[in-house]
C-alpha cells in the first residue's frame, strides 16, 4: 500500500518535470523562431525602421535614443549637446540668431563665420553638420544627417527659409549625404532628402514646398509590409542655376542640368538637359532658355 503510494508520488512528479521541460523547450523554441525572423528580416531586408522605438531594455532604448540623435553611444556627449541645445535653442530675436552659431561651434562639424540660425532650428547628429560663411537657417528647421557615417554640407551664402528638412541618411545601411554649393536659396518648407546622395549646385533657387527625394521604398515583397523592405537609395544631381518652382518634386537617379527651369507643381522624372524649361507631370521640356 505505502510502497504504491510512493511509486504514483514519483510518477507524478516525473510527469510535472515533464510537462515544465517541455514548456521550457516550447519557450526557448519560440524565442528561438522569433530572433530567427527578426535576423532574416534584417539580412534580407534591410529594415530601416522596423520598430519606432527599439524592443528591450529601458537602457537599450536609452542608448539607441542617445545614438540617434549624437551619433555615438557616449552618455556624456549626449548631456553636453543636450545642454547646449536646451539653453541656447530658443532664445528669440536677432540676438539669439547671432548667439547660437557662436556657441553651436563646439558641437556642430564646421562653422564657418556670420552665420545666423534662427530659433527652434533642431539639428540631429550636430558634428555631421558643415555650414561655410554666411549661411542662414530659418526657424523651425530641422537637419538630420541621420547617422555619422553621413554628411550634411552647406556652402557659403547658403539660405535655408523656414519649417525646411534636410536629412542625409536613412539609416545606418544607407550613407547618402547632402552637399548645397554656394549662394543656394531653399524656400520655405522644403524636404530634402540626400538618402541617396544629393548635390545642389551654387545660385540654385527651390521655391517653397519643393521635395527632392533621393530614394524609393523597397516593395517587391507583397507579402511583407513596405515599412519593413528597406529603401533603395537614388542619387539625384541639381546642375548650378537651377530654378526649380513651387511644389515642384524631384525623384531620384535624375540630373538636372545647368541653368534649367522646371515649372511649378511639376513632377522631375527623368534627366533634363541644360538650359531646359521643363513643366507638367510628368515634366516634359517645352523649351529653351535664352
Ligand atoms: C515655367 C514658368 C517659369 C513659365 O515658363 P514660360 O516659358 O514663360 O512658359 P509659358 O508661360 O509661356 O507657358 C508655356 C506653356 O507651358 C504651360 N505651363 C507653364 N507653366 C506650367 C506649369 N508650371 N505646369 C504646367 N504647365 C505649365 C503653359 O500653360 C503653356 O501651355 P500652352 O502652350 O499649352 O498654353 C512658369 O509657368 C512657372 O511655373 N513659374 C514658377 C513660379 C513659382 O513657382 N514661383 C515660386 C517662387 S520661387
Amino acid at each position: 500500500m505505502h510502497g504504491d503510494r510512493k511509486f504514483d508520488d514519483q510518477k507524478i512528479g516525473w510527469i510535472l518535470v515533464k510537462m515544465k521541460l517541455k514548456r521550457d523547450i516550447k519557450n526557448i523554441v519560440e524565442r528561438k523562431e522569433a530572433i530567427m525572423e527578426r535576423q532574416n528580416y534584417k539580412t534580407i531586408f534591410h529594415p530601416p525602421t522596423g520598430q519606432a522605438i527599439p524592443k528591450g531594455s529601458f537602457f537599450y532604448k536609452f542608448l539607441k535614443y542617445v545614438e540617434r540623435v549624437t551619433g555615438k553611444r557616449s552618455i556624456s556627449n549626449f548631456i553636453f549637446q543636450g545642454t547646449i541645445l536646451t539653453i541656447f535653442g530658443g532664445i528669440p530675436t536677432i540676438f539669439g540668431s547671432i548667439l547660437r552659431p557662436m556657441v553651436y561651434r563646439v558641437i556642430l562639424g564646421k562653422i564657418d563665420k556670420s552665420c545666423l540660425i534662427e530659433k527652434n532650428v533642431r539639428l540631429a547628429i550636430p558634428s555631421r553638420i558643415f555650414l561655410g560663411n554666411r549661411v542662414f537657417i530659418g526657424e523651425y528647421s530641422y537637419l538630420d544627417p541621420k547617422s555619422n557615417r553621413t554628411k550634411i554640407m552647406l556652402g557659403n551664402d547658403v539660405y535655408i527659409s523656414r519649417l525646411c528638412r534636410l536629412s542625409s541618411g536613412s539609416s545606418e545601411d544607407y550613407i547618402g549625404k547632402i552637399v548645397i554649393e554656394d549662394s543656394v536659396h531653399v524656400g520655405q518648407n522644403c524636404f530634402i532628402d540626400g538618402t541617396g546622395k544629393l548635390k545642389i549646385g551654387k545660385d540654385s533657387l527651390l521655391g517653397p514646398n519643393v521635395a527632392i527625394l533621393s530614394a524609393d521604398h523597397e516593395f517587391k515583397n507583397p507579402t511583407v509590409p513596405i515599412r519593413l523592405q528597406g529603401a533603395i537609395p537614388k542619387a539625384i544631381v541639381i546642375e548650378e542655376d537651377v530654378w526649380l518652382g513651387a511644389n515642384v518634386i524631384v525623384l531620384g537617379d535624375v540630373t538636372i542640368g545647368k541653368g534649367s527651369v522646371i515649372g511649378a507643381g511639376s513632377v522631375v522624372t527623368k534627366d533634363v538637359p541644360s538650359y531646359s524649361i521643363a513643366v507638367g507631370v510628368p515634366a516634359k521640356v517645352i523649351g529653351k532658355r535664352g
